[in-house]
C-alpha cells in the first residue's frame, strides 16, 4: 500500500497526527532522521530502565497495571454522589493533571480546589462557595508533607469536622499518598480515612493516570476508564522502537534539535480556552523534567487567539529564541453558526452562515503560517477531538516524548531536586524544627 503519509507528518494512530513541515527551514526531516539512532536508544534505555532515573519508570506501563483499580475507584467516588460539593485538596503533580482533564472535558460545579496556593483570600472565597452544601474532601500528597495541602486540608478538616461532626467528617474524606511513609499517611491511618496508594515508582507529575487524577476525574463524573484505554492506545504506539513510526519519538526529536538550534523556549499555543490547564499540566510536565543542570527547553504557553492580542507581538517579532507546539482540536461537539445581519455595519456578513470553529481554524493557520515566516518554527499537534480517551491518549504522547527529549539532554526527567531549594528556606523561616541554623543564616542575610 503506497504511503499516503504527507511528506513532514506522521500520523500512526487516528487520535493525534504530528506535523513537523512548519520548522523545516530551521530542522529538516533529514536532520530528525539522522538523530534516530540516538533518539531509538533513548527510548530503549527508558524501556529497558536503564538510563538516568529509572526507579520513576511506573508510568510506562500505568494505563494498564492501573486498570484492576478502577472498580475501587468507582465505587469510592460513588460515595462523593451525595456531596454537592468535593474539594480536591493537592499542588504540583496531585493537582494539574485532575484540574487538566475536568476543565478539558467541560468542568465541574462539584470539583473545588485547595492547597494549590497558599492565599487567605482564595481560601475565604473556597469557604463562601462551600457554606451550606454537603461537602467532600480528596486530599493528596504523595510526600504528604507539602505545605500547601498540608496547611488547606488542616484547615477544611477542621471546618468540616466543626459543621458535621468528626465521625461523619471521616467518612467524607478519603486520602490519596504513599503506601507505607509521611505524615498524610500516619495520620490516615489514625483517623481512619479511605486511602488510595501513589506508586512509589510514578513521580507527581506522572501521576494523572494514578488514584491521584482517576478518583476526582471520577467524581466529576468523567468516564476513567475511556481515560485508560486512550493512554493504553498511545502506551503500544509510542513504545514502538520504529522511530520513523513513533510520534512522541520524533515530536522529542524535533523539539531536542530545535533547542540545539537556538530555539530556548517551547510555547504551546491552544485554540480553545478549556486546554489552558492541560498547558498547565504540560509546563511542569516538561518544566520539572527537563530544566535541571542549566539546561532544557522554557516551557510556555498561551491562549489563542485571546493572547495574539498580548503576546502576539512578542511571538511575531520578539527574540528568535523561540519554537511554538500548536495544540490544534479537529472537531467540536457543538458548533455555532454566524448569523447574517440586515444592516452589515460592522461588514461581517461575508461570514454569515460559517462555522465558528471553521473561522477559529483559520485563524490558527494564519498564525501558524506568520509565525513559520517570522523565524518561529512550529510543530502542529491535532488531535482529533476533546474527550477522555483523546486526552488520556495526549498525556501518554507528552509523557513519552518527555522521557525521551530529558534522556537526550542528558539530564534525569524524573527527579526535581530545585524544587527543594525554596521549601527549605521556607520552613526555616516559618521556624520549623530541624531548619534552626538556615533560619539564623537567612536572618543573618537580611531575609
Ligand atoms: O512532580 C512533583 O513531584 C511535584 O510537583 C509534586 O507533585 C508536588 O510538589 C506535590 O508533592 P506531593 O504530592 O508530595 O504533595
Amino acid at each position: 500500500m503506497p504511503d499516503k503519509t504527507p511528506k513532514g507528518k506522521t500520523a500512526n494512530a487516528e487520535t493525534l497526527s504530528l506535523d513537523l513541515s512548519y520548522i523545516s527551514e530551521v530542522v529538516t526531516e533529514q536532520d530528525i532522521t539522522a538523530l534516530y539512532p540516538q533518539v531509538k536508544s533513548a527510548l530503549e534505555s527508558l524501556l529497558n530502565k536503564t538510563g538516568k532515573g529509572s526507579d520513576f519508570l511506573g508510568w510506562i506501563n500505568l494505563p494498564f497495571t492501573v486498570e484492576k483499580q478502577l472498580p475501587a475507584i468507582k465505587k469510592a467516588a460513588a460515595k462523593f454522589e451525595k456531596c454537592d460539593a468535593v474539594v480536591s485538596i493537592g499542588i504540583g503533580g496531585s493537582y494539574l493533571g485532575i484540574r487538566s482533564t475536568i476543565e478539558a472535558l467541560g468542568g465541574s460545579e462539584k470539583i473545588h480546589y485547595a492547597g494549590n496556593q497558599l492565599s487567605p483570600t482564595g481560601f475565604n472565597h473556597l469557604i463562601e462557595q462551600l457554606e451550606d452544601k454537603k461537602v467532600g474532601l480528596v486530599v493528596i500528597s504523595k510526600s504528604g508533607t507539602t505545605t500547601e495541602p498540608a496547611v488547606a486540608f488542616r484547615i477544611l478538616k477542621s471546618w468540616l469536622e466543626k459543621n458535621v461532626g468528626k465521625k461523619k467528617a471521616t467518612k467524607r474524606i478519603v486520602a490519596i499518598t504513599d503506601e507505607s511513609k509521611g505524615a498524610l499517611k500516619e495520620m490516615s491511618d489514625q483517623e481512619g480515612y479511605e486511602t488510595f496508594v501513589i506508586p512509589d515508582d510514578v513521580g507527581g507529575r506522572y501521576s494523572v493516570l494514578t488514584p491521584v487524577g482517576l478518583l476526582p476525574i471520577a467524581i466529576a463524573g468523567f468516564n476513567i476508564a475511556q481515560l485508560l484505554k486512550g493512554a493504553q492506545a498511545a502506551a503500544k504506539d509510542f513504545q514502538s522502537t520504529d522511530i520513523s513510526k513513533n510520534m512522541a519519538a520524533r515530536y522529542a526529536a524535533a523539539r531536542y534539535l530545535l533547542f540545539k538550534k537556538g530555539k530556548t523556549t517551547e510555547v504551546l499555543a491552544n485554540f480553545r480556552p478549556e486546554l489552558h490547564y492541560v498547558s498547565e499540566w504540560w509546563k511542569q510536565l516538561y518544566g520539572e523534567s527537563e530544566g535541571k543542570e542549566g539546561t532544557g527547553l522554557f516551557p510556555a504557553s498561551v491562549d489563542l487567539t485571546t493572547d495574539l492580542h498580548s503576546m502576539g507581538q512578542y511571538l511575531q517579532e520578539g527574540q528568535r529564541n523561540l519554537m511554538e507546539t500548536i495544540l490544534w482540536i479537529k472537531s467540536e461537539k457543538k458548533d455555532i453558526i454566524i448569523p447574517k445581519d440586515k444592516d452589515d455595519r460592522e461588514g461581517l456578513n461575508f461570514l454569515a452562515g460559517k462555522k465558528l470553529s471553521w473561522v477559529n481554524e483559520q485563524a490558527m493557520k494564519a498564525t501558524s503560517v506568520a509565525h513559520r515566516d517570522g523565524n518561529l518554527p512550529n510543530i502542529r499537534l491535532s488531535l482529533d477531538g476533546l474527550n477522555e480517551y483523546s486526552l488520556g491518549y495526549l498525556y501518554y504522547f507528552f509523557e513519552m516524548a518527555c522521557g525521551i527529549s530529558g534522556t537526550l539532554l542528558g539530564i534525569n526527567p524524573f527527579n526535581q531536586p530545585g524544587v527543594e531549594a525554596y521549601k527549605k528556606n521556607m520552613f526555616a523561616l516559618l521556624g520549623k524544627k530541624g531548619f534552626e541554623d538556615l533560619g539564623a543564616q537567612l536572618r543573618q542575610k537580611g531575609v
